[in-house]
């Protein structure tokens, strides 16, 4: 079969392209540990005070370790705090936190400015993240999927003394 010379050069160009994109997929993988979060485990919606998210908000692990557990709800980061106030949690320069967080209505979002948190919270679902802090200041948590009409007021702070 005869295949010009032209139409080679692109068929050409093509794969090169695609195995550059092939390769640093890989690389992210392999050298920079970038995977898609998974679901950590599963949580009854309607009965979540008999669980962890009974009592949200930040524990300490000891030795600049903390768990922290986040209730999404329409619409706040619900962290154990007076409804109206806004939740937001204070730990010392290279802290190390996990985020243990699911919704008990819709669809939230859960991002961290500046870090690599992304996660989705859906009801049902824990997601899990841990998250090393070393540069003091305000991180602002924001939900990321729209969830209503107070969606845009979902935030919440994370401060590094
Ligand atoms: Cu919760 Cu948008």
């Amino acid at each position: 079969m005869h295949i010009d010379r032209l139409e080679r050069f692109w068929l050409a160009a093509v794969a090169v392209v695609l195995g550059a994109f092939l390769a640093a997929l890989v690389a992210s993988v392999v050298l920079f540990g970038v995977s898609l979060p998974a679901p950590a485990g599963r949580v009854d919606p309607t009965r979540l005070e008999a669980t962890e998210f009974g009592s949200p908000g930040l524990r300490s692990d000891g030795d600049r370790r903390y768990t922290f557990t986040v209730v999404s709800r329409m619409w706040r980061f619900d962290v154990g705090q007076r409804s109206g106030q806004q939740a937001e949690l204070r730990v010392p320069a290279g802290s190390e936190i996990t985020f243990v967080a699911t919704s008990a209505d819709v669809i939230h979002g859960f991002q961290i400015e500046d870090h690599n948190v992304n996660l989705m919270l859906i009801p049902g679902q824990i997601s899990r993240k841990t998250v090393r802090f070393d540069t003091p200041g305000t991180y602002r948590i924001l939900c990321h999927e729209y969830c209503g009409p107070g969606h845009q007021t979902m935030v919440a702070s994370v401060i590094i003394e």
